[in-house]
């Protein structure tokens, strides 16, 4: 028999806890339901373990994340951590885990549900059907290059430096993630950088092009612009099948994509390194949204995003892609019987909150299992 998967939950701060629980439900469900059964240890990250351990997530942690078969967190930060020096901020927690397990291909698709495309903020003609995925790369770029800093000058004025950096293996092994990702989907690549104004994405769109040469001829490819990215994807998103872009551009456009799909608490995302020896891949599953302190502990939060990184680890860390499909056609058949939380929710839909929306999703798990 199968061993047990082992997880490690992050739930982190603010909604986090909340939508991590409906998940656990989930769990508890396939444990009994479905031919997998999972080993669940639960750890701090974010202001949670600031406050409990000291900093934003401990060392042990950082072992227990590496040894896991797959990692899935909830959210990192709040107002609560304002004050805290910038190198232990709650998010620091999380931008270690991503360089430490060297998660360098953040994948965050962005699907637009039938019974949502009134809640976008764009015409239902603009986003019905959308079905994008943004990879981005995450270990890299502005986010970890060095210097960076804050110093002060001789004459008292202050300077903060911040490095944008990326070499040839770091944006060859993101673009074959996309490329890959292409050929299973409408084998498009868009490849998004500022060329136009700055070295490194001059480097990134030749390296892109020779890999796309060499490699992959057969996927459909261009470049984009990033500044030009942002406003395609609020004018036509659909014209996108798999953006490639570095860690930055990937930060603003994800968050730009969500909009188009109707609430960024419906964004789920996969962060994947590279395999080992053995062929396993470390992997950290979380929604794109944040921790929203504003309802945190409410009740509120809508725990979609946070079910369907869940179904990409079936899907990405453990090759279960019936599990993962039941799921995903749940999320859809509860959308369609109109279940929202208040971030989806509208006229003539029934206002649920986190935990009726995981009762929804059990009830519709459990009528298509049967
Ligand atoms: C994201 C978030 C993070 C990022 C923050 C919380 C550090 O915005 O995952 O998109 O900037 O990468
Ligand atoms: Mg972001």
């Amino acid at each position: 028999m199968a061993s047990n998967k082992k997880l490690l939950f992050l739930p982190g701060d603010g909604i986090g806890p909340e939508v991590m629980g409906e998940v656990r439900r989930v769990i508890d469900w396939m444990d009994k339901r479905r031919a997998v059964t999972f080993d669940v240890e639960e750890r701090l990250v974010g202001g949670a373990a600031i406050d409990a351990e000291g900093a934003p997530v401990s060392d042990a942690t950082v072992d227990k994340a590496m040894a896991a078969d797959a990692v899935l967190l909830g959210a990192v930060g709040g107002p609560k951590w304002d004050e805290v020096p910038f190198e232990l901020k709650p998010e620091r927690g999380l931008l270690r885990l991503r360089k430490d397990m060297e998660l360098f291909a953040n994948l965050r698709p962005a699907l637009c549900f039938d019974a949502l495309v009134d809640a976008s903020s764009l015409k239902a003609e603009v986003v019905s059907g959308l079905d994008i995925m943004i990879v981005r790369e995450l270990t890299g770029g502005v986010y970890f290059g060095e210097p960076r800093g804050i110093e002060t000058l001789p004459d008292g004025t202050r300077r903060g430096v911040n490095t944008q950096v990326y070499t040839t293996p770091e944006i060859q092994r993101v673009a074959r993630v996309a490329f890959d990702l292409a050929r299973k989907r409408q084998n498009r690549v868009c490849s998004v950088e500022k060329s136009n104004v700055m070295e490194s994405g001059l480097l990134w769109r030749e390296e892109v092009t020779k890999l796309h040469a060499a490699e992959y001829p057969e996927v459909e490819f261009s470049h984009m612009l990033a500044d030009n990215c942002a406003m395609q994807l609020v004018r036509a998103p659909k014209q996108f099948d798999v953006i490639v872009t570095d860690n930055l551009f990937g930060d603003m456009l994800s968050d730009a994509a969500a909009m188009a799909t109707g609430s960024l608490g419906m964004l789920p995302s996969a962060s994947l390194g590279a395999a080992d020896a053995s062929g396993r891949i470390p992997a950290l599953y979380e929604p794109v949204h944040g921790s929203a302190p504003d309802i945190a502990g409410q009740g509120k939060a809508n725990p979609l995003a946070t079910l369907l990184s869940f179904a990409m680890m079936l899907r990405y860390s453990f090759d279960l892609a019936e599990d993962a499909d039941l799921i995903e056609k749940g999320v859809e058949a509860v959308l369609a019987a109109g279940h929202r939380t208040g971030d989806i929710a509208g006229p003539g839909s029934t206002l649920v909150s986190t935990s009726q929306m995981g009762d929804a999703l059990l009830a519709a798990l459990e009528s298509r299992a049967a």
